[in-house]
């Protein structure tokens, strides 16, 4: 059941380049240079009248609709906010029949989720799911969706359900984006062709194990972890941290890089290691600066960088390089070896890897 794996979640961090192109199946027709959801184009009015989009969700789900955010502003020029959902649905949200709401859940069954969904159908928002188990109860609940076809998630902490979701959220921020012209035949064609090189990139990417395994043996008694990343790499940053917190129970933040100097700087010294996204398009030069002002208080850096990165390099401790893709494609390409990390990190402290202590696969109570 583990096909060979010591844990479900490694199985699921290697099922990457599979749950991808299953999602891909049938939506993307790069040939015919479309993007074929039905979900959506049935509901095209919706999504391009809508005032705006809110997306909700919770932990990694709401970690999904920030990278959703920047691609739906970038790609279709919608206004987006994200809430956690457990925000949206108690602080009396205005909501009227002009917005349109996605819940992202991988396993549909979130409370805090769920609750939000009847409160904005209440309302009269649209509301479009985007779940990975079919039949679930927000599945279920929503007006349309697209699922992701991920497969079962079994290990705790979420790997292939967080690519699959940007992954989606990505397909519909290209189909709008071609449907209101905000994106011109050239780019949308171009994108489409770099999504299609993603899960073969992301195969490639997994031979860095070893490296990463070798990082996570330098750092795995670290007390505290910072993450930093800008612009479509500031979810991936949160997202990092995250999977650090809940296998291995080390203390990490994520931030976006510029944010530093407004607090966590001061936490900085020679033991405290800093994950770095530091790819070439996404405000290279500014992380560049950043990751300067962290050396000069030694800090210890590792920078995800894109391949043949030249800069970075120089002044980090460790690099892990990416392939090249677009800018607002990366983040499933950096997520990569952070999950990497993580389970490394988690193993060798002998930690539960796929049944954390304290947390359930899938939270049904609020
Ligand atoms: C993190 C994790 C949780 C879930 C969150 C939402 O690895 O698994 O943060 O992402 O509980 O769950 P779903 O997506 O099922 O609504």
């Amino acid at each position: 059941e583990k096909g060979g794996y010591d844990h479900f979640m490694l199985k699921e961090i290697h099922e990457q380049p599979k749950a991808i192109t299953d999602t891909f199946r049938g939506r993307m027709l790069a040939d015919e240079n479309i993007i074929k959801m039905s979900s959506v184009q049935d509901n095209l009015d919706k999504f391009l009248n809508a005032n705006r989009i809110i997306i909700v969700g919770c932990g990694t789900s709401w970690h999904a609709g920030l990278v959703g955010e920047y691609l739906f502003e970038d790609l279709a020029r919608i206004p987006v906010e994200v809430e956690y959902a457990s925000e949206f649905r108690y602080r009396n949200p205005i909501i009227t029949d002009k917005d349109v709401v996605i819940a992202i859940s991988q396993s549909g069954e979130t409370a805090d989720t769920l609750a939000a969904i009847k409160l904005a159908k209440s309302k009269g928002a649209f509301v479009y799911g985007v779940c990975n188990v079919v039949g679930s109860s927000i599945a279920r609940e929503t007006h349309a969706g697209a699922y992701t076809h991920a497969g079962p998630e079994i290990g705790v902490a979420s790997t292939k359900a967080f690519t699959t979701q940007i992954t989606v959220l990505t397909l519909i921020a290209l189909k709008l984006g071609q449907a209101n012209k905000s994106l011109s035949d050239e780019r949308f064609k171009n994108y489409i062709q770099k999504m299609q090189l993603i899960p073969s990139q992301i195969q490639k990417l997994l031979n860095i194990d070893s490296k990463v395994k070798e990082i996570a043996a330098i750092y795995k008694d670290a007390k505290n972890c910072l993450y930093l990343g800008r612009g479509f790499n500031f979810p991936v940053a949160l997202e990092g941290a995250l999977k650090l917190k809940e296998i291995s129970y080390i203390h990490a933040e994520g931030y976006p890089a510029a944010e530093m100097k407004h607090g966590p700087i001061a936490l900085i010294d020679e033991n405290m290691p800093i994950f770095v996204i530091a790819t070439n398009k996404g405000h290279y030069d500014k992380v560049v600066s950043n990751i300067q002002e962290i050396k000069s208080r030694a800090g210890k850096i590792i920078a995800v960088v894109t391949e043949g990165d030249v800069t970075v390099k120089e002044i980090a401790d460790h690099v892990i390089e990416i392939p090249e893709t677009e800018e607002a494609l990366t983040p499933l390409l950096t997520t990569i070896p952070f999950q990497l990390l993580s389970y490394h990190i988690a193993v060798m402290l002998g930690k539960n890897v796929d049944q954390p202590r304290n947390l359930a696969k899938s939270v049904t109570v609020e």
